[in-house]
């Protein structure tokens, strides 16, 4: 048996050593994927994104938080048991809802779970919002996969994040919408810096095109710097993949989308930005925000 003296240096050491994991730690960054109009590509992004920034070595986390129509399950190929709303009821932890998807990525199944976060009695919300901090430790880039358009919800999400990521396809309605999110966005003040992913192009040449508009015209009524991300070719292997429930990026390696969102995984690691302020303020401030 250890003496006291022997036990008190084991437990400055243990102490010493988680010191040094939470040091080591990095604070997980939170992004909103979004757009104005739908359909346009936010659930094929964050998965496929999700992914390449795991094959970075990035703990991710994929919150499906469609409310209207979850999907991330389906362009994983999987099927989800259990969601969001057996974490508010009380029956299970956020560990036992999480899937593990392709290359570690983990998924939230939270459709119908969310669909009344803005109703939920404060015990709910505390279970909700308890289950999701322990996201704290598990990663590192927590990606949301919001639904079309501006709820209450979304925007809540999308100001409790601390990024957003816009995206769009050149059809001028989807710009004009995309256009939309990032006015109200800054009209009041949820983010300053708006990132832009440009989908279904013909070529890098029509996505800069759109994207310099976008931001002379952002900067110039709405005084925003919104940095484009990069863009996504049309690619009918995108189409087989949804047809056949994996994502692209794991059933075509080669195809253009493929390296399309491995360029943007590597540019979003590159970006720097003010510190990420993690998922426990990420939680405080949407329950705030969901409370008004
Ligand atoms: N780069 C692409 N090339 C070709 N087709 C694409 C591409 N991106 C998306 N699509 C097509 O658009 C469809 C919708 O994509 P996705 O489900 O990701 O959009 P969404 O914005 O999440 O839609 P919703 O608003 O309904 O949630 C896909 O099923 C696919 O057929
Ligand atoms: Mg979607």
């Amino acid at each position: 048996m250890p003496d006291q003296a022997e036990r008190l240096r084991q437990l400055t050491l243990a102490s010493a050593v988680r010191q040094r994991v939470v040091k080591q730690r990095k604070i997980p960054r939170v992004i909103t994927v979004t757009s104005g109009k739908g359909g346009v590509g936010k659930t094929n992004l964050a998965v496929n994104l999700g992914i390449a920034l795991s094959r970075l070595g990035q703990r991710v986390v994929v919150m499906d938080a469609d409310l209207g129509l979850a999907n991330v399950d389906i362009i994983m190929g999987i099927v989800p048991m259990h969601s969001l709303s057996d974490v508010v009821r009380g029956t299970k932890t956020l560990e036992e809802i999480l899937i593990s998807g392709p290359d570690g990525v983990k998924v939230i199944p939270g459709g119908s779970g969310l669909a009344d976060l803005a109703n939920l009695s404060y015990e709910q919300r505390d279970r909700l919002l308890d289950g999701l901090l322990s996201l704290e430790t598990m990663a590192e880039i927590m990606l949301i996969d919001c639904s079309a358009g501006l709820s209450r919800t979304v925007l809540s999400f999308i100001s409790a994040a601390d990024e957003v990521i816009v995206i769009t396809t050149p059809e001028p309605t989807a710009i004009t919408d995309a256009y939309g999110i990032i006015k109200v966005v800054t009209k009041y003040k949820i983010h300053d810096r708006v990132s832009l992913v440009v989908n279904q192009v013909r070529d890098h040449r029509e996505a800069s095109e759109i994207a310099g508009r976008f931001a002379d015209v952002s900067r110039k009524f709405l005084q925003v710097d919104v940095n484009f991300l990069g863009e996504i070719c049309s690619d009918q292997q995108v189409v087989r993949a949804v047809k056949l429930q994996q994502p692209f990026i794991t059933l075509f390696p080669r195809a253009r989308a493929t390296q399309d969102v491995e360029s943007i995984a590597g540019r979003l690691l590159g970006l720097t930005l003010a510190k990420p302020r993690g998922v426990g303020e990420f939680l405080s401030k949407l329950s705030r925000l969901l409370e008004k």
